[in-house]
């Protein structure tokens, strides 16, 4: 190891952006049945923003957030892993019930670590991208939407890091997919993306689709609870209506009647991706498509651990328009 110490974010009291301070800490220790990752790139998450606003439960501070990173092998004591593999990881209490990703070296489970077979010549703003944005999209996609050739899926808040990569992954099974944003200047983005329709969404997508045959027998719900009323109504008779993101920041509905609220022959459901879902996702496949041009990755705003703050704003302001990556050199 070249150094005892590195650079890692540390919260110690909720806030805004400017609560996120680097400091140099003590460079952790693996145990047996853990792994010591080199972070060499981290996404953002939304699920950082609540933690840093101190509506995560649980979580106590001081804490190193992020509940994702990349990088490579550094030490394995249970040889579970080779020095320098590079290796992704997720979830599991990263950055909540223990310190996360957001610094140069993060201790973790070996249970949640993923190695990274195929030889790749992507950078690690790319790779960085990958884990929790393809743990979710992947997930959402083909687990909860179970999306196949032919489907007409609709996502609902196309803009968001999950839903360009949801959307990528879509077209590469062969649904017809639609998307949607508050914004109309959004529309060329998301076309070059591959969206087949675009909304503006305004609230009230389903009054924008007149005919029965018009709707989508797939609905991937990225908004939340303050749109989903409005997405069922998008789904055609049989159709699946997946809640995946919580964008809208509506986290409960008051006096819902599911009588009145779901349409009949609707079905709804949630998906949420833990350690089981983020180790079945087949990066390794994703990384091949990816290089050879078959699925688009939109990886938004890149910035340096050094600029946190600035990163962390970028997400509060819905800024990226894809993946936010740090990178730690
Ligand atoms: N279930 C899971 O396992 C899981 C895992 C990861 C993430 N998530 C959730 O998935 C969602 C997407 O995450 P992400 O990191 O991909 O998001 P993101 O990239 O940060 O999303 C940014 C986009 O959200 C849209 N947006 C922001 N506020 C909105 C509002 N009030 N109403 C409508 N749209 C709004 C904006 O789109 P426009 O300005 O273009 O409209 C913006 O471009 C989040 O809710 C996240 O918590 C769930």
């Amino acid at each position: 190891m070249a150094t005892d110490t590195m650079k890692a974010v540390v919260i110690r009291t909720k806030g805004g952006p400017e609560v996120l301070k680097v400091e140099e800490r003590p460079v952790p220790k693996a145990e047996p049945g853990q792994v010591l990752i080199r972070v060499k790139a981290f996404g953002l998450n939304r699920s950082e923003m609540f933690t840093r606003q101190g509506h995560s439960p649980g979580v106590d501070f001081p804490r190193i957030l992020g509940i994702e990173a990349t990088g490579i092998v550094e030490h394995a004591p249970g040889g579970e892993f080779e020095k320098g593999q590079i290796v992704m990881t997720a979830m599991g209490g990263m950055g909540r019930q223990f310190d996360g990703g957001y610094a140069q070296y993060t201790v973790v489970p070996i249970n949640q670590v993923k190695a990274i077979t195929t030889p790749t010549k992507l950078g690690w703003d790319v790779l960085g991208a990958m884990p929790e944005m393809f743990n979710t999209a992947y997930g959402a996609i083909t687990k909860s939407l179970q999306v196949t050739k032919g489907d007409r899926l609709l996502i609902r808040g196309g803009t968001t890091s999950v839903g360009l990569a949801a959307l990528g992954i879509a077209k590469g099974l062969g649904a017809h997919v639609a998307t949607t944003s508050r914004r109309a200047d959004r529309e060329q983005l998301l076309r070059e993306y591959g969206a087949d329709d675009f909304f503006v969404d305004d609230g009230a997508i389903a009054a924008q689709i007149k005919d029965q045959d018009k709707k989508y027998n797939k609905v991937l719900e990225l908004v939340g609870t303050v749109s989903l009323k409005d997405s069922l109504q998008c789904a055609s008779k049989g159709g699946i209506v997946s809640q995946v993101g919580i964008v809208g920041n509506l986290w409960t509905l008051d006096n819902m009647n599911p009588m009145e609220f779901i349409p009949r022959y609707v079905h709804l459901t949630v998906f949420g991706g833990w350690i089981e879902e983020f180790m079945d996702t087949p990066f390794d496949d994703i990384i091949q498509q990816v290089e050879a041009g078959k699925l688009k990755i939109k990886v938004g705003k890149v910035f340096h651990i050094d600029q946190i703050a600035e990163a962390h704003q970028c997400m509060d302001d819905n800024l990226a328009e894809g993946k936010i990556v740090v990178l730690t050199d």
